[in-house]
């Protein structure tokens, strides 16, 4: 679903971000990624919904070389991607319904529609109580959680998930974590960054981890170096 082919990124000339990373991310798969601050895990992320292009190198999304997408269709990578942030990026003059329904109201769809796909997305989350409140009068979990309600009221086919418990304790995180498992047991591919080595323990599963712009571990077999 995510593949990258000696990709590398430099911002500033001389010091690169992000040094031959290859990787494979298969369809359905929920993999970690890890790594000090400054690592590159920021920019591995927007990378895969090009938000950053790469110095060198190719990435695949769902089989298609990003780097061909003109900016002008950039907008269709990005339905197949929710992205979700550590500060929620909530709109405070809308409703928690009314931030979840905006990415469908944007691209047009029917009323009717929104409504349906608004509601199953909070009810996933655990939300639909709060539906009327503004995001200033919920909880801090509760503002993860509409933003995670957000990301996947489109039908996305993988969330990119940059460091979604970082404003929130271990409790919380837990129930983010648990929230972000129903989310893939649905079938949706998630890459998410956290450097909190306890939820990696609490939660075992394939770890990409990085060192300076290095990929140092979690490779698959087929890109095994
Ligand atoms: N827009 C930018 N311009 C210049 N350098 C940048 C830019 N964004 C990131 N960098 C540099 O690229 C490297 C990787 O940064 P990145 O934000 O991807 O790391 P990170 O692993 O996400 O760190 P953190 O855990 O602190 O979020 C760092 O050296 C950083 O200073
Ligand atoms: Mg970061």
């Amino acid at each position: 679903m995510v593949e990258f082919y000696h990709v590398y990124k430099q911002y500033i000339k001389g010091d690169w971000a992000l040094q031959d990373i290859n990787l494979s991310v298969a369809k359905g798969e929920f993999v970690f990624l890890t790594g000090a601050s400054g690592a590159g895990k920021t920019t591995l992320l927007k990378l895969i919904f090009k938000d950053e292009t790469p110095s060198k190198g190719q990435i695949l999304v769902d089989s298609a070389n990003i780097n061909l997408i003109p900016a002008k269709h950039v907008y269709r990578l990005r339905r197949k991607i929710g992205i979700i942030f550590q500060d929620f990026k909530l709109i405070e003059s809308l409703t928690v319904y009314e931030n979840v329904a905006l990415p469908l109201v944007v691209r047009g769809e029917r009323s009717s529609v929104v409504s349906r796909m608004v509601q199953s997305a909070l009810s996933l989350v655990g939300l639909t109580h709060r539906k009327n409140y503004p995001p200033s009068h919920i909880s801090g979990g509760e503002q993860q959680r509409v933003a995670i309600a957000r990301a996947i009221v489109g039908n996305p086919k993988i969330i990119v998930a940059d460091e979604p418990t970082g404003n929130l304790d271990t409790e919380l995180s837990i129930e983010v974590f648990k929230i972000f498992e129903r989310i893939n047991a649905n079938g949706i591919t998630i890459i998410l960054a956290t450097h909190d080595q306890h939820l990696l323990q609490l939660f075992p599963r394939r770890v990409l981890r990085l060192d300076k712009g290095r990929l140092v571990s979690g490779w698959d077999k087929e890109t095994r170096p």
